[in-house]
């Protein structure tokens, strides 16, 4: 039984899963992962991941096995989240009949969610092998080369960046891209205003080095917390753990005492230091381009590897969408943007889904019912400028209820015909971007907004053209009794 108060596990699994290899055996049985032997990670694994993803629909998770030049045991799983159905084994949700099935399962549960902090212990499965100073050696491990102009071997993609707030104590734990150098160094790329950079810049405030964890492969549940926006402050752990019902599980590193996943797969451990940065990049990036030219970036010495036995190295791999990871970035800030909204107020929310097309930033839709005169405008605004709509976006769409927000036909047409672009377009300027935003010149750090109202207005509500389409009652009626033809052309 359910305990009251506790997160909801409708799926078939009712237990969390205790790391990345239980939740592969989990997709694996839900028919969700495809092996593939003899991908050699410079290039072919990058391009695999753009053929299997932009074969639609939901595409399965690649599991990377008998990589050549390295040992048998080593794999690389791409695209771990990226289906409704991962999506719900990673999060625990109801098995859905359609991607905005689990928006509104994750909003539900962000409505009696509470954050549950990790659990340390002392002994875990990352301590199986540690390799100290001169024995680290990264390229030990089968790191991907992912597309042609990449400036190098990318180890950190769906990874964790962990750090410590200095002031604070909290453990930040994120999504950074991480290229690896040599046997030792790595960088990391952290865009301006991420909380990562926000806490390295109070260490070097303090004339410090910012120690630092880089986790390559664990529960996929921290990866989804890791590649979000959540609130300044609230640790990652302790987001994810509350989506499990458990805390997690961490151990304190040896040189620093950061925390890191006891059953995670790789570790890395180091230090960012104000003074020794190296060229970083171009990277292949989710927006689709090479926008941000190679820049300087922290160069971390590794001094220590913690990994299991034939350690699985996971990876996202940014490119023209669709990727390995945007259709699960969708569903998350779809839903973490409907929870954000009405957690700021905002009644009446039928339904928010954020494009694929968009780099799951750049195009995002919110639904409403309008009950009263600027409902529309508040809601475009908010979700335009909440914490995880707020990075990179670029269009927000108001629809009324009546709209699918997930389908683009239908809200093109609200757009075409329910905004007067005059008056339902706005626009807002200098808000939250960088490097990576294609649009911008090398001079500007900030982009500009468009909020597209594309509800009735609201005081036309009762006598605005009425919709030209069969009645449900109709339809259903018609439907029935002309089913065998119809069932011959798939419109049954
Ligand atoms: C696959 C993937 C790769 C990402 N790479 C980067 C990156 O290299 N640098 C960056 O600043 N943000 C990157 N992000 C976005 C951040 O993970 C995201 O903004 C996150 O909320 C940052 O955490 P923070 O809010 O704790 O700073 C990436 C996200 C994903 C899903």
């Amino acid at each position: 039984m359910l305990d009251k108060g506790q997160p909801q596990r409708f799926n078939a699994y009712n237990s969390p899963h205790e790391d990345l290899r239980e939740f592969i055996r989990r997709a694996e049985e839900a028919g969700e992962i495809v092996h593939i032997k003899g991908a050699d990670p410079h290039l072919e694994m990058g391009t695999l991941g753009e053929i299997v993803n932009h074969a639609r629909p939901e595409p399965p998770a690649i599991l990377f096995e008998d990589v050549p030049g390295y040992p048998k045991g080593m794999r690389l799983i791409s695209g771990a989240t990226n289906s409704s159905k991962r999506l719900a084994i990673t999060l625990g949700l109801p098995v859905p009949s359609c991607p905005l099935d689990v928006v509104r399962s994750y909003r539900d549960r962000m409505q009696q969610h509470k954050p549950i902090p990790p659990k340390t212990v002392r002994a875990g499965a990352v301590f199986e092998n540690v390799d100290r100073d001169d024995q680290v050696d990264l390229l030990k491990f089968p790191v991907p080369f992912l597309h042609e102009k990449d400036g190098g071997r990318y180890m950190g993609t769906d990874d964790l960046v962990i750090v410590r707030d200095p002031d604070e104590g909290w453990v930040n734990c994120a999504t950074y891209r991480c290229m690896v150098h040599d046997k030792n160094h790595i960088s990391i790329y952290i865009s301006p205003g991420k909380q990562g950079r926000q806490i390295r810049e109070k260490y070097y405030k303090m004339g410090k080095s910012c120690p630092v964890l880089i986790s390559c492969g664990h529960d996929p549940l921290l990866f989804l917390a890791g590649g979000n926006e959540l609130r300044y402050g609230l640790s990652e752990y302790d987001y994810a753990g509350g989506h499990r019902g458990e805390p997690y599980e961490v151990v304190p590193s040896e040189l620093h005492g950061l925390p890191m996943p006891a059953h995670a797969e790789i570790v890395l451990e180091g230090e960012m230091v104000e003074a020794e940065t190296t060229k970083e990049g171009p990277f292949g990036e989710f927006t689709g381009y090479y926008a941000s030219s190679p820049s300087a970036q922290p160069l971390v010495h590794v001094k220590r590897v913690y990994h299991r036995n034939d350690p699985i190295l996971s990876i996202a791999s940014p490119m023209r969408p669709p990727s390995d990871f945007s259709f699960s970035k969708c569903v998350m800030k779809a839903g973490m943007i409907w929870d954000e909204v009405e957690r700021a107020g905002l009644m009446g929310v039928a339904g928010v889904w954020v494009h694929e097309f968009g780099g799951a930033r750049m195009f995002n839709v919110i639904a409403i019912k309008q009950a009263y005169p600027g409902h529309a405008r508040q809601a475009g605004f908010l979700a335009a400028s909440c914490q995880s709509g707020s990075y990179l976006g670029r269009f927000v769409v108001v629809v009324d209820e009546d709209v699918d927000p997930s389908d683009l036909f239908d809200v093109m047409w609200a757009i075409c015909t329910r905004c007067d672009p005059a008056q339902d377009i706005e626009t807002f300027r200098r808000a939250w971007s960088g490097p990576l935003d294609p649009i911008l010149d090398k001079a500007s750090s900030t982009n500009s907004r468009a909020v597209i109202d594309a509800c009735r207005p609201y005081e036309r509500l009762k006598d605005f053209p009425s919709v030209a389409k069969a009645s449900p009652e109709l339809k259903k009626q018609v439907a029935e009794k002309f089913a065998e033809v119809l069932k011959t052309i798939g419109a049954a």
